[in-house]
Order: C-alpha cells, then structure tokens, then sequence
C-alpha cells in the first residue's frame, strides 16, 4: 500500500478493535482514533524498508500500539523507542494507577516499560535518557512519532537527529501533539518545512500526519530552526500553517486559532511550562 491517497479515507477507522487488545493492557495518553492510526500505520502503510522511531514513549503505550501494527504485518525490522522514563508522584496516581498499574516507589519507568512490553520484546529497541543527548546510528527510517516536543530546543534537536534518516516518499511523521493548544512550535517548524512534508492526515484529538516527500539535507536542517525567530515570524508561520491544513481539507480552524492564541500570549514562550495550564 503506497499511494497517499488511501489517506483520505481515514483506513485506520475501520480496524478491528480485537487487533488492539493486547496492546490495550498498555497505559497509553493516545486517543482511541490515534491508536488505531498507529497500529495502521506499522501494519499496512509501512513496507519494513527503514525503523520506525517512538520519541516519547511514556511507559511503552505509544510503542505498543506501534509494535502490535509491525507483528501482525510481520516486518522484520525494529521499533526504537525514546524517553527518560521517569515519573513523578502525580503522574503515577492520576495515569497509571487508574489504568491497573501496581502501585510501586521511585520515579523510575523503564523496567514498567520493559514488563508492559514483554509481548514485543524482540522488536523492540528502548533508549532511556534525554533525546537532546542521543544519537541515531540505525538506518532509515521509515515511521517516525514525535510525542515529546515540550520545547523548542527538543523540537530543533530531534529534527537534527532524525529527520536526515527519513526515507523520501515513503516516511511518515506522526505529529502527536500538533494540535495541543501549550505546543506551538510543532506547526511552526512544520511550516517552515512545508517543502520538504505534505499533510496527508488528521487524527483527533491532536494529531497531524505528514508524508516526507523530499530528501532531508543539511539545507533543510538549517530552514527547520524554531529556536532562532522572532515572534512576528512564529505568528506569520502559524498562519500559514493554518491556511496550508484548511486547504487540505482537515477541520482544524478552531484548534489552530488556539495555537495563535497562545503565541500572542506567551510571545516568548520556548517550553510547554512557561505557558500557565486554563483554569
Ligand atoms: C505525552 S508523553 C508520551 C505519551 C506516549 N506516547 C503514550 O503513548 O502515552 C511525553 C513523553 O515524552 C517524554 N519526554 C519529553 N521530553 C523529553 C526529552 N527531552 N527527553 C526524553 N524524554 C522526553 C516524557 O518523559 C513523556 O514520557
């Protein structure tokens, strides 16, 4: 399956929700449509020619739904999964305990998400640690999911290290939160690489897709920097961006005129935490 326009009948909807069971024992953030997009995307969009990258993976939710989707297609390669694995107390009672998660001491994730993952295991790849710090040695890459873009420095530095691995007209990558009212910075580097990605999806609650369709170089590394623009030039990218999804035909005014919002509020906001919660 590799033409794009199977996008735009939303496949992914129409999925047996029996393929998701087992991954559903897994915690996730995930909304029901954005599971179901994942375990589409590694099961039929994907034809095991690169990796498929999970970058903030929480407990393993994200890499579940991911992995489930790769062993029913049964590819061969691997699923890399990012995050620092840690929590803390609040997070604990209000995420994982509701969700049937033993109660246990210690902020630390990873053996949780080791545990949870256990039907996958041989697939999987896990990489604690911040994801400024990393590395990416593995090859093409052919799904990457970005769940972890709570600054505009993180966003700058995952483009950096992974989008040069992106394989050109085949790709994907999976904006989780694009359409989080806190995370403007996610439409404003996409905007800026509107040359190198297409809208192909919108999967509520928060996600937009794009399909990379033109290789990632060294130039396009330079043109994707949030970090260094002005407010003025952050607002104009986010009208554009805006204009470009309208224009693809996602409803998405009403989330998109938040994102606006917030940038004309917290002109200088550079992470999720300068921006206060609504009340
Ligand atoms: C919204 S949660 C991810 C949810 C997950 N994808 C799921 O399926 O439920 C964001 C995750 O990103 C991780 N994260 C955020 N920024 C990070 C960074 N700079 N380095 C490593 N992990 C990070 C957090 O630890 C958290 O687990």
């Amino acid at each position: 399956m590799t033409d794009p326009a199977i996008f735009k009948d939303h496949p992914w909807d129409a999925l047996d929700p029996t393929l998701l069971a087992q991954a559903a024992k897994v915690p996730t953030m995930l909304a029901p449509a954005e599971q179901r997009f994942y375990f589409w995307a590694t099961s039929e969009w994907m034809q095991d020619e690169g990796a498929v990258v999970d970058l903030g993976c929480y407990v393993g939710g994200s890499t579940a739904r991911l992995a489930a989707g790769h062993q029913y297609a049964g590819h061969t390669g691997l699923i890399h999964a990012f995050d620092r694995f840690g929590i803390n107390e609040a997070a604990k009672e209000h995420f994982l305990y509701p969700r049937g998660i033993a109660p246990f001491e210690g902020t630390e994730t990873l053996d949780l998400a080791i545990d949870l993952l256990t039907p996958w295991t041989e697939r999987i790849s896990l990489h604690p640690g911040q994801i400024e710090d990393q590395i990416w040695e593995d090859g093409p890459i052919e799904i990457l999911v970005m769940d972890a873009s709570k600054s505009t420095r993180t966003m700058d530095a995952m483009m950096r290290t992974f989008f040069l691995s992106l394989i050109p007209g085949r790709a994907l990558v999976v904006q989780q939160d694009y359409l989080f009212w806190r995370l403007p910075w996610i439409a404003i580097q996409m905007e800026l690489l509107a040359d190198y990605f297409t809208p192909v999806a919108f999967v509520p609650e928060h996600t937009i897709v794009f399909l990379n369709t033109k290789p990632i170089d060294a130039d396009a590394l330079k043109v994707g920097m949030v970090t260094p623009l002005s407010h003025e030039q952050r607002l104009d990218l986010l009208e554009r961006a805006k204009q470009r999804l309208i224009a693809a035909g996602f409803d998405v005014e009403q989330p998109m005129n938040e994102l606006i919002e917030t940038q004309v509020k917290h002109p200088h906001a550079e992470r999720a935490r300068h921006i206060p919660l609504k009340t």
